[in-house]
């Protein structure tokens, strides 16, 4: 199998084996293996080039747009600090064991966007990001599990990982980071690069660099029930618009002013059952999951085009060009919304024929685009464009 920046080709199948999960296709993985158990893959992506050199990820690390973390560790003290950082955050004193980690890559580098292609057979309203860890030799985040599905895909380097089935996930009290209080490894492999380490969530793990190296996460969001919550309540304060108001036109007078009485509580039950309907609505929840799930996280910033084009100069590019999506759009779609970055759009034909393929591809060829072409189309796209969503394609 050829690779390129990491970039597994000819994989579309779900059938197929893939060299990507061991030889097993995409079906088997999901049925056996996936939010079930532990997969170690050798040599997942042969000859692995990795999407960044140390050098860039730790260039990465002192950008104010990324969301990087400096974990260390001093003997039993654990420190972590919140990026951006400068050079000489990298040269702590010999003794002290360091991992830098930086989320969400694939914002960054177009290789990195195509390394988690590899995993588009999962789909995409699963994927959370691609981080990346650099750690010096013996260095490690500590024991502990995670809420979310991870590949972790060995880079330069090789690192120990150890694994285990225990339950007790009780984490040690007074560190600034999560580590198990009772890490019991159950087994233990050493990856080297091109390996990969499938995690379920809460699989309890631990990560020893054997030497320096760099590690890749490929992780897949799995939010809790309060989480999703708490996202739906916040959307339904910003969505709902509901009428009426408080009125006690039947209101008599009270020996207990200071008392709530079963009246007036009746009139609230009946003036929030509208948050009730809404709540239940499936066309809510629906619409609600589409802008959640492409949310921006909350320190990602679109960069709209300094010198935009004129509307006839984007057109006639994206005709030669074609389209491509920025790195940090999400585009999500179900039978009746395509959602943006959050938003949901109700388009319809063309518009929404064109969104989907550009959702499920991230790039639209030229041909691609004439097949589509008409006014109101081409105006979509171009004030995608303007909004810093999409560009003309890189070739
Ligand atoms: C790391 O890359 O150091 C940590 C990854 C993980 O354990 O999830
Ligand atoms: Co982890």
């Amino acid at each position: 199998m050829s690779s390129t920046h990491g970039k597994v080709r000819n994989q579309n199948s779900s059938s197929r084996s893939l060299a990507l999960l061991g030889g097993i296709s995409a079906d088997v993985f999901l049925r056996d293996y996936w939010q079930k158990k532990p997969l170690l893959i050798r040599n997942a992506i042969h000859d692995f080039v990795a999407p960044l050199s140390k050098k860039e990820v730790l260039t990465l690390a002192r950008r104010d747009d990324a969301e990087s973390r400096l974990i260390t560790r001093d003997t039993n003290m654990w420190r972590i600090e919140h990026g951006p950082f400068s050079a000489r955050d990298f040269r702590p004193p010999k003794t002290i064991l360091w991992t830098v980690l930086v989320q969400d890559v694939q914002h960054f580098s177009h290789e990195a966007h195509e390394l988690l292609e590899n995993f588009n057979f999962i789909p995409q309203a699963r994927i959370d990001d691609l981080m990346v860890s650099y750690a010096v030799a013996g260095a490690g985040v500590g024991p502990h599990f995670d809420s979310y599905d991870v590949f972790l895909l060995q880079g330069s380097g090789r690192r120990r990982w150890q694994i285990s089935s225990q339950k007790d996930l009780r984490l040690k009290a007074d560190l600034p980071l999560k580590v198990l209080s009772h890490f019991k490894p159950t087994e233990e492999f050493i990856l080297n690069t091109g390996d990969m380490l499938y995690l379920p969530p809460s699989v309890a793990h631990n990560g020893i660099a054997e030497t320096e190296c760099l590690t890749w996460s490929v992780g897949f969001r799995a939010p809790s029930t309060q989480e999703l919550s708490m996202a739906f309540l916040d959307y339904l304060r910003d969505s709902l618009q509901l009428p009426g108001q408080y009125a006690d036109r039947d209101l008599k007078s009270t020996r207990h002013p200071a008392k709530i009485d079963i009246a007036m509580q009746r009139r609230f039950v009946n003036l929030l059952d509208g948050v009730r309907n809404v709540s239940r609505s499936k066309a809510a929840i629906r619409q609600f999951t589409g802008c959640y799930l492409t949310e921006p996280k909350t320190h990602v910033v679109f960069e709209t085009p300094e010198m935009p084009l004129s509307s006839d100069a984007f057109g006639k590019l994206a005709m030669r060009h074609g389209l491509e999506l920025d790195l940090k759009t999400r585009v999500l779609y179900d039978d009746e919304h395509v959602f943006i970055n959050g938003e949901a759009k109700t388009a319809i034909g063309g518009v929404r024929a064109i969104l989907r393929e550009l959702a499920d591809r991230r790039s639209l060829t030229a041909s691609g685009i004439a097949k589509f072409e008409s006014g109101p189309t081409l105006a979509f796209l171009y004030q995608c464009y303007c909004d810093g969503v999409l560009a003309i394609g890189r070739h």
